[in-house]
This record gives C-alpha cells, sequence and structure tokens, in this order.
C-alpha cells in the first residue's frame, strides 16, 4: 500500500501554451479513496496518466510512497488501471483476460488461478471464468475489468470514468460494489469522473478540477457545506446551489427585488456597494407567508420526485430579466403553477463570494 503525492505536477501538451494540468499539489492518503471531478477539458484524465506514467509531465514530480516515479516508465510503477472501455481481449476467456498480466509477469499457472478464482469470488465472476467477453453484460464486463486490475495486488488502482458505459440504474449499484471493495481491500485509489454525483457519494475526499487547475480538495460534505469560490458551489449538489449576483449595502446584500440579510463582518470584508454573489442551496429555502422578507418568485413548474418536490420559480431582478430560483418545498403541499410565493433563507446557510474573485468570504 502506499500514499500518492502530486507535487506542483504540470502537463503541457505539445503545441499548447497552457498547461493541461496546471502545478497540481495533491496528497492521498495510504488507502483513500480519492475522487478527481469537474467539466469535461478539466484535466481529469491527464492528471490520472500523469500518474500511470502514460503521460510525461513537464514540471513538478509525481511520488508513490516515498518513489519519486516522475520519470519512470508505466510497468515499474506498480499501479493497475481500470479504462472507461474496459479494453478486454475479446478473444480470451474471463479467466485468461483477468490472468494476462501475471502471466506475462512470469508467474506460474496454478498461483495465477489460484489469485484469479480469489478475485473471481470477490467480484461474483466465478460462473462466467470460461466465458468470452462478448457473452457477458455490460456490468458483468466492468468486473471483469476491476477483477484484471485486483489480481495484480497492485500499490494503486488509477479509474477512469470506469461506470460510463454503465445504464443509470446500473451505474448506482456498481458505484457502490466499487466503492465496498475498495474499502476491504484497503488500496489507494484514484478514480476520476465527470459526474459529481459519483463523486461525492464514492469518493473519501474529493478533488475539484477546472481548467487545469485545482479548485479545492476536500471531504464531501465539507465541499457540499464549505465551497471555497462560486465554481464548486455551482459544480456540486444537484439541484444545483441558486448563484444571485447582488451589491453590499448597509442592511445586506440587494439582489434586486430582495435584500438578503448579511453578517456585519462579511458586509466590512466585501465593503459598502461592492459586487457580491450569493449562494443558497435549494433545501435552505423556504415558503414563508407573504408579510415576511423575503424573494418573491412565480411558480414556473413544480417537480415532484415522490419524496421530494421542487419548485422551479422566477424571481425579478431589477432589470428585465427574469432568474431561475430552485427551492425544495413539501412534496405533499406544492404551490399552484403560475401562483406567486415568497421564499426566505436562514441567514446561518447563505454563502457569500465575491463577485470579483469569485472567493468565499462568509465564514
Ligand atoms: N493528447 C493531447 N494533445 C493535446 N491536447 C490534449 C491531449 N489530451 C488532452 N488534451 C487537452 O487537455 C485538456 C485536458 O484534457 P483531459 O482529457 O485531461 O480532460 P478530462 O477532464 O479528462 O475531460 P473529459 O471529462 O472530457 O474526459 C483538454 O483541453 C484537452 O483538449
Ligand atoms: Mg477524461
Amino acid at each position: 500500500m502506499a500514499t500518492v503525492t502530486y507535487d506542483a505536477a504540470s502537463r503541457i501538451y505539445p503545441g499548447s501554451e497552457k498547461p493541461a494540468v496546471d502545478k497540481l499539489n495533491l496528497e492521498i492518503a495510504d488507502g483513500e479513496f480519492m475522487v478527481l471531478v469537474g467539466p469535461s477539458g478539466c484535466g481529469k484524465s491527464t492528471s490520472l496518466r500523469m500518474l500511470a506514467g502514460l503521460e510525461e509531465i513537464n514540471d513538478g514530480a509525481v511520488r508513490i510512497g516515498d518513489r519519486d516515479v516522475t520519470h519512470l516508465p508505466p510497468k515499474d510503477r506498480d499501479i493497475a488501471m481500470v479504462f472507461q472501455n474496459y479494453a478486454l481481449y475479446p478473444h480470451m476467456s474471463v479467466a485468461e483476460n483477468m490472468g494476462f498480466a501475471l502471466k506475462m509477469q512470469g508467474i506460474p499457472k496454478e498461483q495465477r488461478l489460484q489469485k484469479v478464482r480469489e478475485a473471481a469470488q470477490l467480484l461474483g465472476l466465478e460462473e462466467f471464468l470460461d466465458r468470452k467477453p462478448k457473452a457477458l453484460s455490460g456490468g458483468q464486463r466492468q468486473r471483469v475489468a476491476m477483477g484484471r486490475a485486483i489480481v495484480r495486488e497492485p500499490k494503486v488502482f488509477l479509474m477512469d470514468e470506469p461506470l460510463s458505459n454503465l445504464d443509470a440504474k446500473l451505474r448506482v449499484s456498481t458505484r457502490t460494489q466499487i466503492a465496498a471493495l475498495q474499502r476491504r481491500l484497503g488500496i489507494t485509489t484514484v478514480y476520476v469522473t465527470h459526474d459529481q454525483t459519483e463523486a461525492m457519494t464514492m469518493g473519501d475526499r474529493v478533488a475539484v478540477l477546472k481548467d487545469g487547475l485545482l479548485q479545492q480538495n476536500d471531504t464531501p460534505l465539507n465541499l457540499y457545506d464549505k465551497p471555497n469560490n462560486v465554481f464548486v458551489a455551482g459544480f456540486i449538489g444537484s439541484p444545483a446551489m441558486n448563484l444571485m449576483d447582488g451589491k453590499v449595502t448597509s442592511e445586506g446584500i440587494d439582489v434586486g427585488s430582495y435584500v438578503v440579510p448579511l453578517e456585519a463582518s462579511v458586509r466590512t470584508k466585501l465593503g459598502q456597494d461592492a459586487a457580491a454573489t450569493i449562494g443558497i442551496r435549494p433545501e435552505a429555502l423556504r415558503i414563508v407567508s407573504n408579510e415576511e422578507n423575503g424573494l418573491t418568485v412565480e411558480v414556473a413548474v413544480v417537480e415532484e420526485l415522490g419524496a421530494d418536490a421542487f419548485l422551479y420559480g422566477l424571481m425579478g431582478t431589477g432589470s428585465d430579466e427574469q432568474k431561475e430560483i430552485i427551492a425544495r418545498i413539501d412534496a405533499r403541499r406544492p404551490p399552484e403553477k403560475g401562483s406567486k410565493v415568497k421564499l426566505a433563507a436562514d441567514p446561518e446557510r447563505i454563502h457569500v463570494f465575491s463577485t470579483s474573485t469569485g472567493d468565499r468570504v462568509s465564514g
């Protein structure tokens, strides 16, 4: 087992001036499940491939344990990678696919079979060992790809969107299986996904990337409760956090039709008349009576999901444009479409960011 360290590691692709991964600093603990998440093109796969040795590191270093692997070829890094497209050998059986890397290492047949059987048992693949990949479902193929990584008993598992070929339901069950398996094996894992729900449910910690830059690296709950900046605030959480631009006044932040109350200390930090962005999660809003202070919105849609319901409302902003606001509401008492309701948030559940830098200002 091992730790993984990215030490100001950068990757600049030939012909490009801007780094695809820009001075990444990340310390992954022994046995930890670390998820790299972010929108398409933010540098997730590149970061993973730098660790795998499939991509040159142009600046900085990468270490596995206390060994500097920056310039080592992939085969000397003691890692195993699971790709999005599994890359199984079609002409080999499941058992042969799983044991192939061990065969290449010259491990004797009996020992190989033993390891393959153990992994197959762990993954519920025993009855499929003699089949070819084409006779397996997507989820079973995914497990074979996992099995192939497991039998090698690597120091680190690397996974790049391993669930993206599965349908929605299978994704959910497989992600739980992978997370449980990783915990049982205790092997340090770096897992890439663009899906924030997957990131939040699987990771011990989640590193959020944007444009090659690490935005925040934290536990799922801290990312949710204390996003460092507007980008993380908007990226983590579904439905997304409501973000509204406003201006600091003596009472709070004026977002057009409503002055959001604000702690004096935050107001001082921002300064009078400064541009501020406030963030309120859908579940932090509640419908209040018309006499109370709040945001007036017109109900556009109510999405009823059974246990939950979400109100999609339109709010006046002072200018001509209207802004969409999402609030989680009581599923049993949805307001009527087209009606006007007033929404308010508890002051301690309001996030405040500087509009100019995007950085978090509230505590
Ligand atoms: N071989 C390459 N040559 C040049 N540029 C590349 C190469 N591979 C990736 N890039 C660029 O580097 C950036 C990061 O790419 P990367 O594949 O790491 O993104 P990603 O976060 O994995 O995205 P996705 O979610 O779409 O898989 C992108 O702007 C991409 O266009
Ligand atoms: Mg990718």
